[in-house]
This record gives structure tokens, C-alpha cells and sequence, in this order.
């Protein structure tokens, strides 16, 4: 049985509803809903609504003004206890008169965390731990940078049922259905990077923008990254467009030419070097510290058949696949895989991945997967299950309204 009433809980499902219309908005600081509550009824709820804007904490205290003395406030993160760009909430909260903190999760980042003693030294009642599972899937990308330096790596990736991208003459616009695509637009909208190969991005030339459907407006758009090794892409794809917003980066191999670097680097785009991997391709962990160290919390590999293969089985970093699998044979022993590459020799080598979610996304079938050992919740939270939540899925309309029948086509 819970050690929590359904009223407790209900303000703290409250708290993570409204943390998460921070996605895409907020990052580098992770998604906050604060709830205030006085005798069981709401008083003030706020959230936190980007980087320099006041935490969820402090606006809903400030919301309450004097009422909050003797209230009870319910927070998804431990609150902060130092001076950042805004103050520290744990004196906030002392200085309003809360009586009792519920919060879901400890802050992992060493410098922010300790506000929970803090108020306790103060006399206020603290508990933790309530919905602290989903409040650990709700923040994963904070919690495996602060803990790791490194980003959250997503995999998306669509199929026909016997897993081919393309039919044999190479149509392939579109295997998933509009529902999934748009889905998709709701990643890149949530992530800070989105990737691709060279391939992919000479021959489909994709924007990479998040385009989510419906009434949100985009105030920045991920960094697009593509992996060419010596900088051969024709210079007018669309990733390179600089009304785009947001930098475009490209990775590269030590031998790429100077000259084509500094000429993308003159065009205002960024230049990564990083060495090959066995299989002759870049290092794809390399290329993943890169990212960390540019502090880019989140990626979204959008990968063709090699990249798949190279993210998924040579050198694996992904932490959680979205796969959807559209309801279609498209059959052909030419037509292209999802995985390319050498493939595994023998089946002993292939690693079982843990079905999180096994859902639909319009007419399509949409599974959520976890390799093992992607980052987990053992640094923050123990026992916390992985939800499989698939990135709020039951949210999309709440953040983005409903998406109209005559809306325009997704797509890359
Ligand atoms: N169904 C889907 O979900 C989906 C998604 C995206 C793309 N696609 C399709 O996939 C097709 C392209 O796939 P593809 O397999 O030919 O190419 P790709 O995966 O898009 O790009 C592969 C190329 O990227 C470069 N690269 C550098 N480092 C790499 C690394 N670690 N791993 C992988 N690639 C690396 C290499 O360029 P160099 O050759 O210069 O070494 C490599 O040949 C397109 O037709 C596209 O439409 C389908």
C-alpha cells in the first residue's frame, strides 16, 4: 500500500502534468512543476519555463504570496539550494512559511543539490520519493548528463514488417504513417541534437527541424549534426540553410581536408574531428563525448542502414529505440534493411533488448526498446522500474493541441 493519501498523489501527478510542458523548452535545466496546496485544495501551480526563468518553486510561492505560510508544496526535483541565475528555492521556501516539501527525486548535480537538508535544518517537514519513478523517466536526460557528462542517446527508426526502409527501387517516402512521423517532430522538438549519415542527408536532403504540429511555436531549434568523413556534402542541403537557427555541426574524419573545413566553418557552421572506429567508420563514442562536451543533454539518431547498424550493434550507445513498424511487406532481397553493416556472426552475440512499450501510433505499430546497459536509473533512483513512457505520449495533444485532419504533412 502507498505511504501516501490519493490527494498527495494526485498534486504531485499535478506537478509532473505541468513539468512537462517544459519539454523542448527548458533545457539545460530539467522539466519542474511546483504545486501548492493548503488543506487539501490547490492554491498556486507553476512551472518551470526555461533557462533564466524563475524555477517552478519560487513562481508558485510567489503566486501564493502570504497564503503559502503553512501550506504544502509538491515538486518532481529536490529544490535547489544555490545561487544560480535565479536564487536559491530552498530559502524561498523557508522564507514563505511552507510547512511540509513533498519532492519526487534528489538533484543529482552536486552543485544545486542539498536544498532538501537544507529545509529540514530549517524545520520544515521533508518527504521524498513520491511518484519518483516517473519523475525519474520525466528527467532522464538531466539525470544522465549530470551524472555521466555524456547525452541521452534516442534511436528512432521505421520499418515495413519485415523490417525494410525502402522497396527495391528506393522508394521510401513514406513507410510510417503521418501519426509517427509527426511523433517524430515531437522528439526533435524535446531533444538538443538530432543526427544523421551522409547518405541519408545527400539523399533525402532533410531539414532536421522540429516541426510539431499545432499550437506550439518553436523558440529553438536541436543542433543538426551529420556524419561526413571528408566533408563531401554538396553545401547547398537544406542542413546547411543558416535561416534554419541553430548550428549545423559537421563531424569528420583526421585526414578531412583544411580547406573544407575552414570553408564550412566560413559558412558558419561548426567542424569536429574525431578519430575512426575498427570498422572504419568515426568513432561513434567519440562523436557522443563531442556532443557531451559541447553539453548538449539529449541526441536523436535519425540513422539509414549503416548508421543503424553502427549505433545499434558495432559500437552500441543508444539508451532508448522508438521503433515503428508500419503494418506492410514490402519484400525484395535488394530492398534495403534496417540494419546494413557486417551483421553479427553467429546469434550467441545478439544482445536481448527489454520491450518497454509495445503501443500504436496511428495505424502503425510503435515499440519502445531499451538495450542493455543504457543508462538507467541506478544513480538517482535505485528501484525506479523504466516506465517506457515513450517521451509522454499521452501528453501530445496537451502540448501541442490536437493535430487537424488537413494539417501539413510531416516529414523530414
Ligand atoms: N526508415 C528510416 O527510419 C530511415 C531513416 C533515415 C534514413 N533512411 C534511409 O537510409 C538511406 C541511407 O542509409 P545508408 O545506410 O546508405 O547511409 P547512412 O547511414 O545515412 O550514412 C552512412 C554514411 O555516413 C558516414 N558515417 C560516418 N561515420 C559513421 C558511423 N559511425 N556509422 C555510420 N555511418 C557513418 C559514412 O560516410 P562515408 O561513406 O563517407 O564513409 C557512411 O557511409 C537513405 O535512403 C534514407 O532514406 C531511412
Amino acid at each position: 500500500m502507498s505511504r501516501w493519501t490519493p490527494k498527495q498523489i494526485a498534486h504531485m501527478r499535478e506537478a509532473l502534468r505541468l513539468a512537462r510542458q517544459g519539454w523542448g523548452l527548458v533545457s539545460p535545466n530539467p522539466m519542474v512543476g511546483a504545486v501548492l496546496a493548503k488543506r487539501g485544495r490547490v492554491i498556486a501551480t507553476s512551472w518551470h519555463t526555461g533557462p533564466g526563468q524563475p524555477h517552478a518553486e519560487v513562481s508558485a510561492l510567489a503566486l501564493a504570496g502570504p497564503k503559502a505560510k503553512g501550506a504544502e508544496l509538491y515538486v518532481n526535483l529536490e529544490p535547489c539550494n544555490h545561487q544560480g541565475r535565479t536564487g536559491p528555492c530552498a530559502e524561498a521556501i523557508i522564507e514563505s512559511g511552507v510547512a511540509k516539501v513533498f519532492y519526487s527525486v534528489p538533484d543529482p548535480n552536486p552543485v544545486a543539490s542539498g536544498g532538501a537538508a537544507r529545509l529540514e535544518e530549517a524545520g520544515i517537514q521533508v518527504d521524498r520519493g513520491l511518484l519518483a519513478d516517473e519523475s525519474w523517466e520525466l528527467n532522464q536526460f538531466f539525470f544522465k548528463y549530470s551524472t555521466t557528462a555524456k547525452p541521452f542517446v534516442i534511436v528512432k527508426a521505421a520499418a515495413s514488417l519485415d523490417g525494410k526502409i525502402a522497396t527495391r527501387t528506393g522508394d521510401s517516402r513514406w513507410i510510417s504513417s503521418k501519426a509517427a512521423r509527426n511523433f517524430s517532430h515531437h522528439i526533435r522538438a524535446g531533444v538538443d541534437a538530432v543526427m544523421i549519415g551522409r547518405t541519408t542527408a545527400a539523399k533525402d536532403d532533410p531539414e532536421l527541424s522540429a516541426r510539431p504540429w499545432g499550437r506550439r511555436k518553436m523558440h529553438r531549434q536541436p543542433w543538426r549534426i551529420v556524419l561526413d568523413p571528408l566533408l563531401k556534402l554538396p553545401r547547398d542541403l537544406k542542413l546547411f540553410n543558416p535561416q534554419l537557427g541553430g548550428p549545423t555541426v559537421v563531424v569528420c574524419a583526421p585526414e578531412a581536408g583544411q580547406k573544407d573545413r575552414e570553408g564550412l566553418r566560413r559558412l558558419g557552421h561548426a567542424v569536429w574531428e574525431v578519430p575512426r572506429a575498427a570498422s572504419g567508420l568515426l568513432s561513434l563514442a567519440a562523436v557522443i563525448d563531442e556532443i557531451g562536451r559541447a553539453g548538449l543533454q539529449s541526441v536523436l539518431i535519425e540513422p539509414g542502414a549503416t548508421l543503424a547498424s553502427s549505433a545499434l550493434l558495432e559500437e552500441p550507445v543508444a539508451d532508448l529505440i522508438h521503433m515503428f513498424l508500419a503494418p506492410k511487406f514490402l519484400g525484395g532481397k535488394e530492398a534495403p534493411s534496417l540494419l546494413g553493416g557486417p551483421g553479427l556472426e553467429n546469434l550467441g552475440l545478439a544482445k536481448e533488448l527489454d520491450i518497454l512499450k509495445i503501443g500504436r501510433m496511428g495505424p502503425d505499430i510503435h515499440l519502445v526498446l531499451r538495450p542493455s546497459g543504457a543508462f538507467g536509473p541506478s544513480s538517482v533512483q535505485p528501484q525506479a522500474p523504466i516506465l517506457g513512457y515513450g517521451h509522454l505520449t499521452d501528453d501530445l495533444d496537451e502540448l501541442y493541441g490536437t493535430d487537424p485532419p488537413d494539417s501539413p504533412e510531416a516529414g523530414d
